[in-house]
């Protein structure tokens, strides 16, 4: 085991990296060699990336892919995917050309509104803090505009502000639970910047309201923050096409297509266990971009796992019918997104992306977002409904498992060929490349 370390982070890069390559490695100078192998040689960007974080060492890279022919409401797409397994741009691709052919995506934003919260706690007369709430609501607005003023000007701000009575769930637990429009940034330094000043507001009139009792004044504010549970910050996207459409090569009719696919979405929305892979294979679209375009992946994922728990069992994002003849696939997911504020003007590869899809509003990122999920859902279920999940999984699996030993160009060429007619698996790669070898 290391010692512990003080002062860590005060020390230069260098220091930490000898520091850490000396006392954790059993080859510093092979750890060292690696950690630097993926240092940008421009000093700049390289310090630009060093700066997002504390402790930065090096870069840890992950592919940046592009899926291409998304049809979202007519207009055409190339969508960035920063992501590393194997199979998820591919996959992409494959249902952007399928639906580009069959009038495409069309997705809309059902609204958007986010959700802020100050959590206090309040010992007294539950009449006398409503009568307080209510004479406090327009100074807890108008000590927030100087916060408020930009926001205001591109057609946001805070929309409302409630007083929430929570003390049946805790004793003595009410919150303020405010609602924003936070237009094109996610708006996390925004919302709670004004959860701040609304906690110090809330805090300083109790000290002056006279109908409180002294122990009424003193009122203990927990915490001032954002609502990472935006179930009013939905987007829907949707696919559909006549059953007759669907055409498949894969020893399956179009009906018997239709009808297994809605099935197995179905099967996801009553049973957790497959739920909860249903909606990975959904997160593989949706986390791919939210990540290239510098949002929050993880605010994403915890709102939307939240949203797919909120009847109280866990199900399926996505759903799908066939009526009169006709196939519809579609899902509703909150998210709350930016193309302004955070990373989204620093991050050059994150500004690639986002000129890449023609500087979308937040609306239309969250369109584009949205229907990334879809088609990976789609992507996914047609393969577990006809194929099988492994033959295409393992076939682009192939070139890590081929990464694994030295080979030449030719050779790989031969094992590429091999499995293009046969069914690929580690050991049967591994048989493969030594029979080769000898
Ligand atoms: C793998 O990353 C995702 C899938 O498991 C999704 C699914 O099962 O629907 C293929």
């Amino acid at each position: 085991m290391t010692k512990a370390i003080a002062g860590f982070s005060k020390l230069s890069k260098e220091e930490k990296i000898d520091w850490i390559a000396s006392t954790h490695f059993s080859n510093a100078d092979d750890a060292v060699k690696t950690i630097k192998k993926y240092w940008n040689s421009d000093a700049d960007l390289q310090k630009l990336h060093d700066e997002f974080i504390e402790n930065t060492i090096t870069n840890f890279y992950l592919p940046f892919g592009v899926a291409p022919n998304f049809v979202i409401n007519g207009k055409n797409y190339t969508i960035p995917m920063t992501i590393e397994e194997s199979s998820v741009v591919a996959a992409a691709s494959k249902s952007a050309k399928f639906w580009s052919t069959r009038g495409g995506f069309k997705a809309t934003v059902l609204n958007s509104e986010k959700i802020g919260q100050v959590h206090f706690m309040f010992s007294g007369d539950k009449g006398k803090l409503e009568t307080f709430f209510v004479q406090i609501k327009s100074k807890l607005f108008s000590d927030t505009e100087s916060i408020t003023k930009n926001m205001q000007k591109r057609g946001g701000g805070i929309l409302d502000i409630e007083l929430r009575d929570k003390t049946a769930e805790l004793e003595n637990y009410y919150q303020l639970h405010a609602t924003f429009e936070t237009k094109d940034s996610m708006g996390a330094n925004f919302i709670n910047s004004c959860l701040e000043q609304f906690a110090k507001t809330l805090k300083e009139e109790a000290l002056q309201f006279e109908l409180f009792s002294a122990t009424e004044k003193n009122i203990q504010v927990v915490m001032s923050i954002l609502s990472n549970y935006v179930p009013n910050c939905i987007v829907r996207a949707e696919v559909s096409c006549p059953v007759q459409d669907l055409k498949e090569d894969k020893n399956i009719s179009q009906e018997e297509f239709a009808e297994k696919f809605v099935r197995a979405v179905k099967i996801a929305e009553i049973e957790p266990y497959r739920a909860v892979t249903h909606n990975k294979g959904i997160m593989n679209g949706i986390d791919a971009v939210v990540l290239a375009t510098g949002n929050d992946f993880r605010a994403v994922e915890a709102g939307i796992h939240a949203y797919a728990s909120r009847s109280g069992k866990y199900s399926s994002l996505s759903h799908a019918k066939v009526e009169n003849g006709i196939f519809t696939f579609w899902i509703e997911i909150p998210l709350a997104l930016g193309t302004v504020g955070g990373l989204t003007s620093l991050h050059p590869l994150v500004k690639i992306a986002l000129e890449m899809l023609g500087k979308p509003s937040a609306h239309e990122l969250m369109q584009i977002v949205a229907v990334a999920g879809l088609a990976q859902n789609f992507a996914a279920l047609r393969s577990l409904t006809t194929t099988g999940i492994q033959q295409g999984h393992m076939k682009m699996h192939l070139n890590n498992i081929i990464n694994q030993f030295e080979t030449t160009e030719a050779e790989r060429a031969l094992i590429k060929n091999h499995f293009k007619e046969n069914t690929v698996s580690h050991s049967a790669v591994v048989d493969f490349i030594e029979n080769l070898k000898k």
